[in-house]
Parts: structure tokens; C-alpha cells; sequence
């Protein structure tokens, strides 16, 4: 049978990372094989990408680098999805969409665009879960563990966290207050999945 692919999403300090690990931890004690995934990955595009090479710009471009990455990753989603693994991923379209259209530096790509370059690179998730939380607590977060991101500045990221509300509601992503203890996060992140 194939398995489930699940995705999360929100802005830097939205404390992503530590809930799927959990996730993972939970699903795994009920018998249930995961693959924790993240973007951008770890494959030649994406460490392109983290090693900051590509001095440009555009944010096309930048969103160009990001699909690229995303479309070599989908097929290796795809395949877990096949083998029957639930693909628990740190982000995937819905974060081209937020942050490229949000205008660092003044200069934006558009939302239909972005979409639209997508579109043939991805397949739909089972379930996108937004993790929303509001960018000063979500920074003073990330402060904890230093900034490492030139895209972790507090007023983009108000900007991305409304596209991202606009996206949630126009996909039917599920919206978790992200600010709350973390195992309440736990709790409501484990109900939804059981759903
Ligand atoms: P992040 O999830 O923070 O990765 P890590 O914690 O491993 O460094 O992603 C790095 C940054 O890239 C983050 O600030 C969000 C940004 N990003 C985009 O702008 N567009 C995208 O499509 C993706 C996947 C990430």
C-alpha cells in the first residue's frame, strides 16, 4: 500500500524541524515507517543553494534554484510514497510561493508564476500542515540558535507569513497556532494526523 506524504510549513522559528522529528518519534512507536525530508535538501541543487555560490539578485532565479531542487526531490518522495514509507517534509512548493513572492530586497516574483513553474515538479501532499506563528517570537526562536538565513529578517517574514495564510486558505492546508507549548503542538499535530 502507498504511504502518506505530509508536509510542514512556516516561517524560520516556527520550530518545524523539532515537531516532525517528534512526529516521526510517535508515528515510528505506533509502527508506522517514516522518512523525515527537508528542503532545501541536502542533493547537489540544494546544497547549491545553502552554500550561498549563486550571488544573484534575481528572485527568480532564486525560485528557479528552489523548483530545481524541489523536482529532483519529488522523485525520490515519490518512490517512499510507493515503497509504502510516510514522507514527513520540511517544506516544499508552498515556501517558493511564500517567500519568493514576498519581496526581499523590494523585488518579488509572482504568486502565478511561481505556482505555475511548480506545478509539473510536484505532486499534491496528503496533508500540508502550517505551523503559523508570529515572526517576533519566531525570530527570538531562531535567536536561540543564531540567525543563519539572510531570509530571517522579522518584516519579510511578516510578509511571508501572510502570504503563506493566503495559500493555507485557498489549498485547504491545516493552520496550527505554532506559539503554544510544544506539546500541545504535539497533541493537535498527532489528532490531525490521525484524521
Ligand atoms: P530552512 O528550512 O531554514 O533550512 P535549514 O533550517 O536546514 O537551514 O530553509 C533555509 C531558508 O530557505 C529559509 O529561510 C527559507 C528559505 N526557502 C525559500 O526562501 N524558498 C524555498 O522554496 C525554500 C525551500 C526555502
Amino acid at each position: 500500500m502507498a504511504g502518506r506524504f505530509i508536509v510542514f510549513e512556516g516561517i524560520d522559528g516556527a520550530g518545524k524541524s523539532t515537531l516532525i522529528d517528534e512526529v516521526s518519534k510517535k508515528l515510528g512507536s505506533a509502527g508506522i515507517k517514516t522518512v523525515v525530508t527537508a528542503e532545501p535538501t541536502e542533493g547537489p541543487i540544494g546544497m547549491l543553494i545553502r552554500s550561498g555560490a549563486v550571488k544573484c539578485t534575481s528572485p527568480n532565479a532564486e525560485a528557479l534554484l528552489f523548483t530545481a531542487d524541489r523536482a529532483c526531490h519529488t522523485s525520490d518522495i515519490v518512490r517512499w510514497r510507493d515503497e509504502g514509507l510516510t514522507v514527513l517534509c520540511d517544506r516544499y512548493y508552498a515556501s517558493t510561493v511564500a517567500y519568493q513572492s514576498a519581496g526581499l530586497d523590494g523585488t518579488a516574483s509572482g504568486k502565478e508564476w511561481l505556482m505555475d513553474i511548480n506545478r509539473p515538479v510536484t505532486v499534491e501532499p496528503d496533508m500540508t500542515i502550517l505551523l503559523d506563528i508570529d515572526p517576533e517570537v519566531g525570530m527570538r526562536r531562531v535567536g536561540q540558535r543564531g540567525a543563519k538565513s539572510k531570509y530571517e529578517v522579522t518584516e519579510y517574514l511578516g510578509r511571508v507569513r501572510s502570504n503563506y495564510l493566503d495559500i493555507a486558505r485557498e489549498r485547504g492546508f491545516r493552520v496550527i497556532d505554532a506559539s503554544r507549548p510544544r506539546d500541545e503542538l504535539l497533541r493537535e499535530t498527532m489528532k490531525i494526523l490521525g484524521e
